[in-house]
């Protein structure tokens, strides 16, 4: 398929964009680079440009007649939407708006959009299924939940179909050690912990020790990035064989608390770096896992790297790599 991937040149983007040029999917990707690199992009061809932009985007549609659009291009970090949420509804809302006005002129059949579990706020319950009431407790899961709504609507209205994958806690990278998260100021656990392995951080905070599960730390499903990128292709041949608009939590079911996987990231170092308790964040839940029957029975997603041990394995290796590489890099 002829696909445009908005982001593709991003952490979870960069991987999707490998994976469908391996399946030899044919790639334009589009980008303002703010947090992506020209290296990431690793198949088709980069545009660079910004979604605000109308102009640009009516430019790589005309020049492309594409059949399927990947919209990655985000804001995701949650403490940053708190404090700017206009930001946040203005790249992630406004900007799925003017790239769903393109979707709509160029009647391209197919649309994968990334939606985040933080569209379902604070439920009640640590499993979550699809259907569960949207309540984002947060200006960046608000962004997304309206983006959805755009989306859904717009199906409702035209031929468009759609996949709308929920992401749990992504993390880890390409196992060769091409792709990686290479964010700077990163917020996220293994992440953070990964920096700390190599010194780019000098330690780092639990928060909050007091919940009410296993070690009184906070659990969530983490799912490696490349399960996560096989789950968008997948979708693009599930909606290309005639498979109904869904919406597709992506999780494996299980978690791991934040002590479980600080510890996985000493004892793989070696490393004992400093680790402070302190008190809570604001908006975290005590456990939050994925329901995951439904990509499993309807796309037959399987996970590859199920194994809390890959994941942190993987994202220590590429944390390594780029900690090397990233003086000499630019955008
Ligand atoms: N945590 C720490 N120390 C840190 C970083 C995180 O203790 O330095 C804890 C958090 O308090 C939380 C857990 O580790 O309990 C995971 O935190 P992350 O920030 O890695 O991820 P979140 O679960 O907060 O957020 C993730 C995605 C969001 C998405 C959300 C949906 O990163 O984009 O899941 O629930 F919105």
């Amino acid at each position: 398929m002829k696909v445009l991937v908005t982001g593709g040149a991003g952490y979870i983007g960069s991987h999707v964009v490998r994976q469908l040029g391996e399946a030899g999917h044919d790639i334009v990707v589009f980008d303002n680079l703010s947090t992506g690199y020209r290296w990431a992009v690793t198949y088709g061809e980069l545009v660079v440009g910004d979604l605000a932009d109308d102009a640009a985007i009516e430019a790589v549609f005309r020049a492309h007649d594409f059949e399927a659009v990947l919209h990655f291009a985000a804001n995701i970090v949650v403490p940053e939407s708190v404090a700017n949420p206009l930001k946040y509804y203005s790249n992630n809302t406004r900007n799925t708006l003017n790239l769903l006005k393109a979707v709509e002129r160029h009647r391209v059949p197919y649309l994968v959009f990334s939606s985040t579990a933080a569209v379902y706020g604070m439920p009640a319950q640590t499993v979550l299924t699809e259907d569960l009431p949207l309540a984002p407790i947060n200006p960046y899961g608000a962004s997304k939940m309206m983006s959805e709504r755009m989306i859904m609507d717009l199906a409702a209205s035209s031929a468009l179909n759609y996949v709308i994958l929920r992401y749990f806690n992504v993390a880890g990278a390409n196992p060769e050690g091409l792709l990686g998260q290479a964010t700077p100021e990163a917020t996220h656990l293994i992440k953070v912990a990964c920096e700390c392995v190599t010194g780019t951080r000098d330690g780092m905070s639990v928060f909050g020790t007091d919940y009410d599960t296993r070690d009184g730390t906070c659990i969530r499903d983490y799912i490696h990035v490349e399960d996560l990128a096989k789950a968008h292709v997948m979708a693009l041949d599930y909606m290309a064989s005639g498979g109904e608009s869904e919406v597709f939590n992506c999780g494996y079911g299980r978690g791991f608390t934040v002590r479980e996987v600080i510890d996985v990231v000493r004892e793989q170092s070696g490393v004992e770096f400093a680790v402070t308790e302190t008190g809570r964040r604001a908006g975290d839940p005590a456990a939050l896992m994925a329901d995951n029957q439904r990509i499993t029975g309807k796309l037959g997603w399987k996970p590859d790297y199920d194994n809390l041990d890959v994941i942190v394995s993987t994202a220590l290796n590429w944390e390594r790599i780029w900690q090397e590489r990233r003086s000499g890099e630019s955008r």
